[in-house]
């Protein structure tokens, strides 16, 4: 769609989601919208970015400009900067969502996915992060909401390199947070636990218990991450399950949570007990 194609509402601030094809991306584009938010969407696949900017035309009145674009590519970032700049509108929110990952034996994984995860999952984000955050300051206000993980918090065997994205994630997350305290622009990381999406089938995830269909645990966290966002809050742990998962790494012995990882994750991968 062009910039020109729809219409920008008259005073509603801009947000830019990315991942807002499906799953909490979907959900957390939604909940701003019914905040009065208009939107940027971005996903490689048009078609539903298509179908939920007509939705939330329709159902929030909300002005949505739809961006797809491959966030592997090493020009995907740029390309969604440009598309964001054309439309001459300032970026006011940005949801850090988009992100996958891989399970399975380390040396059985297949390199170029990992390089478009690392690509996804920490380059899109640092690279988005530098491109609206100087606006945001200039500004004195403005929120970047992270999708980490409660994998953020511990190391994760049978799926590496996705936990240490999201470690990443975490870490860069509270660490501006905390620098950028004073300057009216908050970052905030939201840190979900197992939550059925599109997530598990992608990440090769054969055996689960939670993976029913749940949307309405989708959307709970959608929604605990945005307010969390727009309140400023440092991180955002939504549910007992979670925060248990987020608290007991840092009281038990970091080699013993590793392993249980370890047992869990091969557990997803469908030889022994589901998680
Ligand atoms: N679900 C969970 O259990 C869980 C738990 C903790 C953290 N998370 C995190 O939550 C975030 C959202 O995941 P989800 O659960 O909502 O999964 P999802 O339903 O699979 O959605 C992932 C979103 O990311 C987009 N995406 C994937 N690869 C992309 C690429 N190369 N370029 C641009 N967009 C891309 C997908 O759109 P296209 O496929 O159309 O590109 C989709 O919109 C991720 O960062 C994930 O790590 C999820």
């Amino acid at each position: 769609m062009s910039p020109e194609g729809r219409t920008a509402g008259a005073d509603r601030p801009l947000a830019l989601v990315t991942g807002a094809s499906a799953g909490l991306g979907l959900e957390m584009a939604r909940v701003l919208a019914q905040r009065g938010w208009d939107l940027v969407v971005t996903a490689r696949s048009p078609a539903p970015l298509d179908a939920l900017a007509e939705e939330l035309d329709e159902t929030c009145g909300a002005w949505v400009f739809v961006s797809a674009r491959d966030l592997s590519h090493p020009d995907g970032p740029d390309r969604l900067i440009a598309d964001v700049e054309a439309t001459g509108r300032v970026v006011q929110g940005l949801v850090n969502n988009a992100g996958f990952g891989q399970l399975g034996p380390y040396p059985d994984l297949d390199p170029d996915t990992e390089r478009r995860m690392l690509r996804v999952n920490v380059d899109a984000v640092v690279r988005l992060t530098r491109a609206f955050l100087p606006g945001m300051l200039e500004r004195g206000r403005g929120w970047i909401l992270n999708v980490g993980s409660t994998a953020s918090f511990v190391p994760g065997p049978r799926m590496a390199t996705y936990y240490a994205t999201k470690a990443f994630v975490l870490s860069y997350s509270e660490a501006l947070h905390e620098e950028l305290r004073a300057s009216g622009v908050g970052v905030t990381c939201l840190l979900p636990g197992p939550t059925p999406t599109g997530f598990q089938e992608r990440a090769g995830v054969v055996a689960h218990r939670r993976a029913r269909p749940d949307r309405e645990r989708v959307r709970a966290v959608a929604r605990a991450g945005v307010d969390g966002a727009l309140a400023g809050r440092r991180r955002v742990v939504v549910g007992w399950r979670d925060r248990l998962s987020a608290l007991l790494p840092r009281a038990l012995p970091r080699d013993w949570v590793t392993t249980v990882v370890r047992r869990h994750q091969e557990g997803r991968m469908g030889g022994g007990e589901s998680a």
